[in-house]
């Protein structure tokens, strides 16, 4: 089985690749700058790709990377939580410079990594799951703020559920995950659950991704979560 996941160098990308190493995928996995724990995996099945998620890639420098013709699961982890700095992301302070930043990484980011890849998990019938986060369910917000992060993610949702659509007939299966508050750099490692846990709840939903409907938005847990 052929693995394509983005954002792989650390947090849950990383252990995402970790477990289907251990399942004995091949795996090719996206950096978009330093290697960071990646270095630290050796593994003939890993195949390293520096993408940054933000830049189109051409023909040509697709092919240069020497991808594989099928891929069977494209996992679009990558993501950025956005400023922090001060009072972040609040009503009074958000700027439209940060919002759009933070939506070119979290939802353009992943449509723009479907895109160049779409014809080789077509090829493989494959699987799509894209990481979006409970703070993108409308259903969810009853704390407000975070504006840049919240908006971000809940585009991916929907641009998910349009993927799933639109590749449905070609046999692609389209899935939208929220993998808990996880210990990772984003929540400065103060989740409630570690990376293990999360990776272990998410492979288990994605290899469940029948029993859900198309574009679905499951949790690490198995719930469903309403958007
Ligand atoms: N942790 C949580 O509790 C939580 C909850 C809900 C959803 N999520 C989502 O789960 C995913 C992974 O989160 P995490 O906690 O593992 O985050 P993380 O530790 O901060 O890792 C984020 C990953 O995304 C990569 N990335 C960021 N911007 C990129 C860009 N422009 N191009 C390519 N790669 C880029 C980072 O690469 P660099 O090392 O180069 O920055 C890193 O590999 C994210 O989509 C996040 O929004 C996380």
């Amino acid at each position: 089985m052929n693995v394509f996941i983005t954002g792989a160098n650390r947090g849950i990308g990383l252990g995402l690749v970790k477990h289907y190493l251990a399942q004995g995928c091949n795996v090719w996995a996206t950096h978009r700058s330093d290697l960071g724990l990646l270095s630290e995996v050796h593994n003939k099945q890993l195949h390293l790709l520096q993408w940054e998620i933000t830049e189109e890639k051409s023909e040509s420098q697709l092919n240069a990377l020497m991808l594989p013709d099928t891929i069977d699961l494209l996992i679009n982890n990558a993501g950025v939580y956005g400023s922090t700095i001060g009072a972040g992301q609040a009503l009074d302070s958000v700027t439209g410079e940060a919002m759009m930043e933070v939506f070119n990484v979290d939802c353009v980011g992943a449509l723009r990594v479907t895109q160049a890849l779409v014809s080789r998990v077509i090829a493989a019938r494959g699987v799509i799951a894209n990481m979006s986060s409970k703070m993108g369910s409308s259903d969810d917000n009853t704390s407000g703020g975070c504006y840049a992060y919240r908006a971000a993610k809940a585009a991916l949702v929907i641009v998910s559920r349009s993927m799933a659509v639109d590749l449905a007939p070609e046999g692609v299966r389209v899935i939208t995950l929220h993998p808990g508050w996880v210990s990772t750099d984003m929540t400065n490692h103060s989740g409630l659950i570690d990376v293990a846990t999360s990776v272990a709840g998410l492979t288990a939903v994605i290899s469940n991704v029948d029993r859900y409907d198309p574009g679905a938005f499951i949790a690490y847990d198995g719930k469903v979560v309403p958007y």
